[in-house]
């Protein structure tokens, strides 16, 4: 019997991610039935079945999964909006959607942004397209053929087109150029994956020197179906078969038979079909490249393997590019480290990290990459040793540094050492905290709150490191505290009476009536939350931990000001700020008024201040008494005018009628408080 194997059955370096993330995920898992993955992971019933009797559950749609659940998302991908789903049900995701794939959605995503319409190559109920649609809202016209139907629909706009990753790459370009032929401003994404390209390339080139071809994958698996068309176009006899037991019992063995599989055929089921053909006593495989006999089991394992998953191996970093590494392991195929797996700072590119040359020692995260590449991963390494570090962090009640990476639905990831750290929302900070995006790239201080060894998952908490640096600075604050001593404090937050200032640990009260000398209707009026202040405390009280606060500086008092610097006699311009019947109340400096008495406005009889003044109005005055003591203050204009224009003696008699009056109401007034507004009742003066 002479078989061919190609090179590139088997797994992408995409489902591969993921099938091997699961994996991890269902042998670590400590109850059965809380990884969820969102609809099928891949097309092949042997690997799901697998997985679900490890105990992973696979749910085809958002509201099916219950909340909290842990969620793989398949390489296929999905839209923004069931993202959004799974987060309003906060659920920890795990997004292991292809990068090529992720690529497509950015495409999408900025183009339809853009205003295009956006046209997808490939089969409309596919997961991967579906998925593909949702970041342009599913407005995406979608064909896998030739359509003259679709030309009304595109009208005159500008179109992007993308494939999906798996379609056939001839047929693709048959549609771009219908399309480009019939419509005026088209941009093209190739967005076919090389490895499936490769695929379909050696299996059209396998096809066509095979008497017999075997496509081997789910029969649900897109790329796989492509493979079987394309082995049809040159091959007689193409079988498409899920495992061993759908090939046919009167297969031929004496032809030449060449064996292909889609990228979500696991190795062991190629490997099994070529193995039971063994037994049925084939006895020699002819590689597709050099004919040289070997047994079946062996040349495919050769053809595949040359690194085991989990390996942790040397290579030399032999390119950097903006996305991923390329690592020279020594063996026939060289190793990919995707960014994804070499760091998870955002701000972090590969050029920062290796340079061409670098030793550098990886985990092997997957073989049998159709792409020539096996998949690596520096992240996998660090979490290794970051594990260790959180573990004996936890046991001795150590605090952790890290960074976080990611805020999430219900809290934020703080990696360590490529460990990641769930830290609660309630746990974010020592306050209520609704927003965790300010954190977001910053580093934080935490303790291990929990550790799931099984799950490997870590509950942190920086409250806990908070509060406990608090209660140091208030014990520091009352072994220390007493009346006048001053504080530089921090407006924490400003109430109706009064602030809250956040004196190291402690926070103290700050009265309305300690925040100015001046009148003020609310604290915010002369601060505001995060201002620094110079305090001192008034009173505080041990026992009930409450703190009074002054601030108001007795060499700031305007009224201990006017008296160094006034002097009866004086004249000074002063600013008419407020007018009663019996005269008018005008500004010396900012809080300290003196009384113009109606009598001394005007040196002829006027029968209300306003006859002659205005609010506002800056006038010349004399002082002509002062009485600090009860913050009193005499004015006069009269004082300042010519003395031959003094009035007739008949009229001063009447008018110290009406001073007599009008001395009563200024006592009055001064009694209550300089400054204050005051209800005339004018009828009855
Ligand atoms: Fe990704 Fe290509 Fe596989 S797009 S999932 S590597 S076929």
């Amino acid at each position: 019997m002479n078989i061919m194997v190609a090179k590139t059955a088997g797994f992408c370096f995409g489902v591969a991610r993921a099938v091997n993330f699961a994996y991890d995920m269902v042998q670590s898992q400590k109850t059965p039935g809380t990884i969820i993955g969102l609809g099928e992971l891949i097309h092949n019933g042997h690997v799901i079945k697998e997985l679900e009797d490890k105990g992973m559950v696979f749910k085809e749609h958002v509201s099916d999964i219950g909340y909290a659940s842990q969620v793989i998302i398949r390489a296929h991908g999905v839209g923004p909006s069931i993202i959004e789903g799974l987060s309003k049900r906060q659920c920890e995701i795990f997004d292991y959607t292809c990068p090529y794939v992720k690529k497509i959605h950015q495409i999408v995503s900025k183009k339809y942004k853009e205003g295009c319409q956006i046209v997808i190559i490939g089969n409309k109920n596919h997961p991967e397209v579906i998925g593909i649609n949702g970041w342009c809202e599913n407005t995406a016209i979608v064909l896998d053929d030739v359509d003259e139907n679709i030309l009304s629909k595109i009208g005159e706009k500008c179109i992007h087109l993308v494939a999906q990753t798996t379609f056939n790459k001839k047929k693709f370009y048959e549609i771009v150029n219908f399309i480009k032929k019939n419509c005026k401003m088209v941009a093209i994404s190739d967005t076919i994956c090389n490895a499936t390209v490769k695929r379909q390339e050696e299996t059209f080139a396998l096809s066509q020197i095979c008497d017999i071809m075997i496509v081997i994958g789910g029969r649900k698996s897109s790329n796989t179906v492509k493979l079987y068309e394309i082995c049809m176009e040159n091959c007689k006899e193409v079988y498409l078969i899920e495992n061993f037991e759908d090939l046919p019992q009167n297969i031929n063995f004496k032809k030449k038979i060449g064996i292909t599989a889609g990228a979500s055929t696991p190795s062991c089921i190629i490997e099994e079909v070529i193995c039971k053909m063994e037994e049925k006593e084939m006895t020699s495989v002819a590689q597709n490249s050099d004919n040289e006999e070997m047994s079946f089991a062996e040349a495919f394992e050769q053809s595949l393997k040359t690194l085991n998953t989990g390996d942790v191996v040397k290579g030399t970093v032999a390119e950097v590019r903006p996305n991923e590494v390329i690592v020279d392991l020594g063996f026939k195929s060289d190793g990919i480290i995707p960014l994804s797996e070499l760091t998870d700072d955002p701000d972090m590119t590969p050029e920062k990290l290796v340079k061409v040359g670098d030793e550098i020692e990886v985990f092997v995260v997957g073989v049998n990459d159709a792409e020539g590449k096996t998949l690596l991963s520096r992240k996998k390494l660090e979490a290794i040793a970051g594990w260790k570090t959180i573990t004996e962090a936890y046991d001795k009640g150590e605090i952790l540094t890290g960074k976080v990476i990611q805020v999430v639905n219900g809290g934020m990831i703080v990696s360590t050492t490529g460990t990641r750290v769930f830290v609660p929302i309630s746990q974010a900070n020592d306050r209520y905290t609704q927003d965790l995006t300010p954190f977001m790239g910053k580093e934080v201080t935490y303790k291990i709150l929990e550790i799931n060894e099984k799950r490997r998952k870590v509950v942190g908490s920086v409250k806990a490191v908070l509060q406990e640096q608090n209660k140091i600075l208030e014990d520091k604050f009352w072994g220390e505290a007493e009346a006048g001593k001053k504080y530089s404090g921090v407006v924490k937050s400003l109430t109706p009476f009064g602030a809250f200032i956040d004196l190291g640990g402690v926070d103290g009260l700050l009265h309305i009536s300690e925040i100015s000398w001046s009148r003020i209707k609310h604290p915010s009026d002369v601060l505001s939350v995060g201002q620094l202040l110079e305090v001192y405390i008034k009173d505080l009280n041990v026992e009930t931990k409450k703190i009074s606060l002054g601030f108001k500086k007795i060499e700031d008092n305007p009224w201990a000001i006017a008296q160094n610097k006034f002097n009866e006699g004086d004249v000074v311009s002063v600013k008419v700020v407020r007018m009663l019947p019996f005269g008018a109340f005008a500004e010396l400096l900012p809080s300290v008024d003196g009384l113009i008495h109606i009598s001394q406005i005007s040196n002829k009889r006027i029968a209300q201040p306003s006859d002659c003044l205005e609010i506002g109005q800056v006038v010349d005055a004399q002082i002509t008494a002062l009485d600090w003591e009860n913050k009193k203050i005499s004015l006069s204009i009269r004082a300042l005018l010519p003395k031959e224009e003094a009035p007739a003696p008949a009229a001063a008699s009447q008018e110290k009628t009406q001073e007599e009056l009008a001395d009563t109401s200024y006592t009055e007034e001064m009694n209550v408080t300089i400054g204050d507004a005051i209800k005339i009742d004018t009828d009855e003066n």
